[in-house]
């Protein structure tokens, strides 16, 4: 009965984290979908702790070391989920994910230590060692890789290439390999004990080294990636534990990772071998050559911006990283209901890349209020350009930047871009002309129809905002 009892509540649980990550696809109903996975969640941890028994028919015990974990996980991590600036989220993803692996990894080392205090010897029981061995490698690669990942987002670490880093990195890959297989079959005689703790040191060493050089600015394709392998390395304890929710758990979060981050590289028209090993955005090491845009560029005052938007049709505005950075969303969802006061029409334009995480964006801007059928896509929005009188592009640079289209030797190009030339007036606001992520130069600032207006984006907007309403 207890049983059917437990199985119920997995059941649940993993219903409804599958649930849960189909409506975090529309900003509509993420956050109820994210409740629900939580809610699901703490019905798993919850029936496992009270209802789980043993062959022996006893249940976990340890209650106090259970809820004192579960206590302070708990206030650590609402208060740092409640403190976090948009702008540090992927850092805190990173943290969390390491959390992960490092949980993953210390599962493999308990039940590793299980099988030799009960004088298993791991070559009799091959698919139970490989599934502890396999959890080991993959959280622990997963837990140090996640944390130079918070490291070189917080700032704290800068992208560092070795000499031959490649080499040493498919050396290390190698090793890996071998200590799984002198384990598995037993065939050098050393002890299983230091095998054990030589994989997991290199696996730590492989997790450190498969970062380092990666360009700072592709850690959002690096972490979903950590991501994807943290989910594989606790399906290995649900295989081991014969625990359908976790296991389920970690399928979804692999597969999810695994998609994202396809779903990255395809945004960015790069390949993932391209990311792991180009550099990109980071030290500029493996950036093609900044294009020489040339030109002049022509500057607008706020009261000529204030007058051309308001007596607008139609205005799209373009927001981008600049946008989070300032944290200008709330003063631009300002701007957006001042100009429909005035009887304009107004949208937003979301590139997939846009801003440094997926859906950027959309959470920026759901966070101000901005209604979501305001929000268009690329393929909707693109063919509207045409009818646009002014797009007002807020912090944004290679997403717009049309070298994507038209410069085969621009490391963007392929990359679908927003097609804003098509509209009748841009208007480009950011603080100076240095180039965004990619680290390239914008032919769009140097176009006729094109109007520079400097400034930060919080300050511009404000600005922008009580000059409307003096009109
Ligand atoms: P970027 O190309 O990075 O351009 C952002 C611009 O914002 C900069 O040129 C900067 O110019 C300006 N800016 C910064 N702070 C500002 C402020 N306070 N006020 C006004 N402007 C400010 O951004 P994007 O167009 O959003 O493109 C995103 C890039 O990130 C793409 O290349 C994409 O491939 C990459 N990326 C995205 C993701 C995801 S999943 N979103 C993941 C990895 C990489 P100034 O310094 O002159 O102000």
């Amino acid at each position: 009965m207890q049983n059917g009892l437990l199985l119920l509540s997995y059941l649940i649980g993993s219903i409804s984290f599958i649930i849960g990550l189909k409506m975090l696809s529309h900003p509509d109903t993420a956050r109820k979908g994210n409740l629900y996975a939580a809610v699901g969640m703490t019905i798993a941890i919850l029936a496992t702790i009270f209802l789980f028994v043993d062959q022996n028919g006893n249940h976990l015990g340890n209650y106090i070391w259970i809820f004192a974990g579960l206590i302070i996980g708990t206030v650590v991590g609402t208060m740092a989920a409640k403190k976090v600036q948009m702008t540090a989220m992927p850092q805190m993803v990173s943290l969390f994910n390491g959390m992960g692996g490092a949980c993953a990894g210390i599962i493999s080392i308990v039940e590793f230590r299980h099988m030799l205090h009960a004088g298993i010897d791991i070559t009799t029981e091959p698919m139970q060692a490989l599934t502890i061995l396999a959890g080991l490698v993959i959280g622990t690669v997963s837990f140090t890789g996640s944390m130079i990942a918070f490291g070189k987002l917080n700032g704290n670490i800068n992208d560092r290439v070795l000499p031959a880093q490649q080499v040493v990195n498919i050396g290390l890959l190698l090793i890996i390999l071998a200590i799984l297989i002198a384990m598995l079959t037993g065939i050098t005689g050393v002890d299983v004990s230091l095998l054990f703790w030589a994989l997991l040191g290199i696996s730590a060493l492989y997790g450190i080294l498969f970062v380092m050089p990666i360009g700072g600015a592709d850690m959002p394709v690096v972490i979903s990636l950590l991501n994807s392998f943290t989910g594989v390395a606790a399906a290995c304890g649900g295989f081991l534990y014969d625990n359908p929710v976790m296991l389920t758990g970690g399928i979804l979060v692999g597969s999810a990772g695994t998609i994202l981050t396809i779903l990255m590289c395809k945004a960015m028209n790069r390949s993932l071998t391209n990311v792991i090993v180009g550099a990109f955005g980071g030290n500029k090491a493996g950036a093609g050559p900044a294009a020489d845009a040339g030109g002049t560029t022509k500057e607008i005052s706020l009261s000529d911006t204030a007058v051309l938007m308001a007596y607008s049709k139609k205005v799209v505005i373009v927001p981008g990283y600049g946008l989070a950075v300032a944290q200008a969303q709330h003063t631009c969802h300002e701007l957006e209901k001042v100009l429909e006061e005035k009887g304009v029409e107004v949208k937003y334009a979301i590139h997939p890349v846009a801003g440094r995480m997926p859906g950027h964006m959309n959470v920026l801007l759901a966070e101000a209020d901005v209604p979501y059928e305001k929000l268009l896509e690329m393929e909707e929005i693109n063919p509207e350009f045409a009818q646009t009188d002014v797009v007002l592009v807020l912090g944004a640079n290679d997403v717009v930047n049309p070298a994507a289209k038209n410069d085969p030797s621009s490391p963007i190009y392929g990359m679908p871009i927003l097609d804003v030339e098509n509209a009748t007036h841009v208007i480009v606001n950011k603080r100076s002309m240095k180039p965004g992520y990619a680290g390239i130069e914008n032919a769009l600032f140097f176009q006729p129809k094109t109007s520079m207006l400097f400034g930060d984006a919080k300050k511009v907007l404000q600005d922008l905002v009580s000059e409307m309403k003096q009109m």
